[in-house]
């Protein structure tokens, strides 16, 4: 990962517990996952083929079955199992320099010498969806403060990731935004937007490459959770990369209306809800100038009912609760019930930046993503 002055630093100990959660999660990835499917298609789908005189229909069925395979069952524990052990691995260092953290971003925040910006807004309410349990398993989740000025969220959430997804996003765990830039160029070529939107930027990962690659425009992200924003405010002021964070709910932001030329979301509508999800989208939608664009990225949500399965893995055990209500939702249709003329919007698919090894969609991976056009 590229080194920036906010990472976490690991005593030896502390490293070889990461680096050791790490390759855990790599030999499951690559040496026991794809056994499930052997498993699927060899014994399990002619199994149910025979005693129900047809095939699975849908990933409900293949979950009741699949469930109580043993197989499955070994897989799924030491998943589950490796998520706790990497929120551990990286909870460990940021407690030991947490006060050292808060300090480094109060002072880049005072400096700001990118001239970026914070907005805090403690009165926010935090959205049921974030509050009814720790999503992913971290720990407190995104918006927890343990104490006053907090970064330790956000500075947790930026050490797990590389672990999480075997350094897949790249040094700057930054390949999604930049994967999402990618597409909209290819489908927008003369674009040129002015103002930019991310929504649920978490510590900006994402932003960093919007804001970079279109230098000349006023880039904004939005977050629920202070401690994220705090740590993603500092981190660009490091980077010397202007951000406006503002502490805001993507369902209600509070900006103008016709006041962005895109408005943008990474991996973050399935860790919403439903209602949340509708509001959002008319949200984006109140926000964008005419001609502005859409483009709201998720993680794929599996191409057969067996992947559908597999992808519903983090929802029952990994408390991303409402990506079960995702698989089956017509984003399309939530952005014309939102206003986008029928015909202007549509379900795409943005490649990924660089190689990337989903668990679930190995074969012509692609981030779904929900484009409109105002
Ligand atoms: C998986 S993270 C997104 C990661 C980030 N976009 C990136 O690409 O690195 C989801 C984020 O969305 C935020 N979020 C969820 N619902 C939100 C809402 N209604 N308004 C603003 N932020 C929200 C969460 O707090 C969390 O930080």
């Amino acid at each position: 990962m590229s080194d920036h002055s906010l990472l976490l630093k690991t005593r030896l100990g502390e490293q070889s517990m990461q680096d050791f959660v790490r390759d855990f999660r790599r030999y499951l990835k690559q040496d026991v996952m794809p056994g499930i499917r052997q498993v699927f298609d060899k014994q399990v789908s002619p199994d149910y083929e025979r005693d129900n005189g047809r095939p699975f229909e849908n990933y409900h069925e293949v979950r009741r079955t699949m469930i109580a395979n043993d197989y499955y069952q070994f897989w799924s524990a030491m998943q589950r199992r490796s998520q706790e052990m990497m929120w551990e691995s990286v909870a460990e260092p940021a407690e030991r320099q947490l006060d050292e953290l808060i300090a480094r971003a109060e002072r880049l925040a005072a400096e700001r010498p990118a001239g970026g910006s914070l907005e805090l807004d403690p009165e926010l309410p935090i959205p049921r969806y974030h509050t009814a349990h720790d999503i992913h398993l971290q720990p407190g989740a995104y918006h927890t403060e343990f104490t006053e000025n907090d970064v330790a969220a956000g500075a947790i959430y930026e050490a797990g990731l590389p672990i999480y997804i075997d350094g897949e996003l790249g040094p700057d765990n930054d390949r999604i935004g930049m994967a999402l830039i990618k597409f909209y160029e290819g489908k927008f070529a003369d674009a040129r937007p002015k103002r930019i939107l991310d929504m649920g930027c978490t510590v900006g990962n994402s932003t960093l490459p919007w804001a970079t690659h279109y230098p000349d425009a006023e880039v904004h992200a939005i977050d629920v959770a202070a401690p994220c924003l705090r740590y993603a405010h500092a981190k660009a002021e490091l980077a010397g990369v202007p951000v406006h964070y503002a502490q805001r709910n993507a369902e209600c932001t509070g900006f103008d209306a016709e006041s962005f030329d895109v408005v943008l979301s990474h991996i973050m509508i399935h860790e919403t809800s439903k209602a949340a999800l509708k509001n959002l989208i008319g949200e984006s939608y109140r926000l964008l100038k005419p001609g502005g664009v859409m483009l709201h990225l998720d993680v794929p949500r599996g191409q057969d009912p067996f992947g559908q399965f597999m992808s519903q893995w983090e929802v029952y055990n990994n408390n991303e609760v409402f990506a079960a209500y995702l698989t089956d939702v017509d984003l399309a249709a939530l952005a014309v019930a939102a206003g986008f003329e029928p015909g202007k919007a549509w379900m795409d698919g943005a490649p990924p930046y660089t190689g990337i090894n989903h668990a679930y969609n190995t074969q012509g991976f692609k981030w779904p993503t929900l484009v409109a056009i105002k």
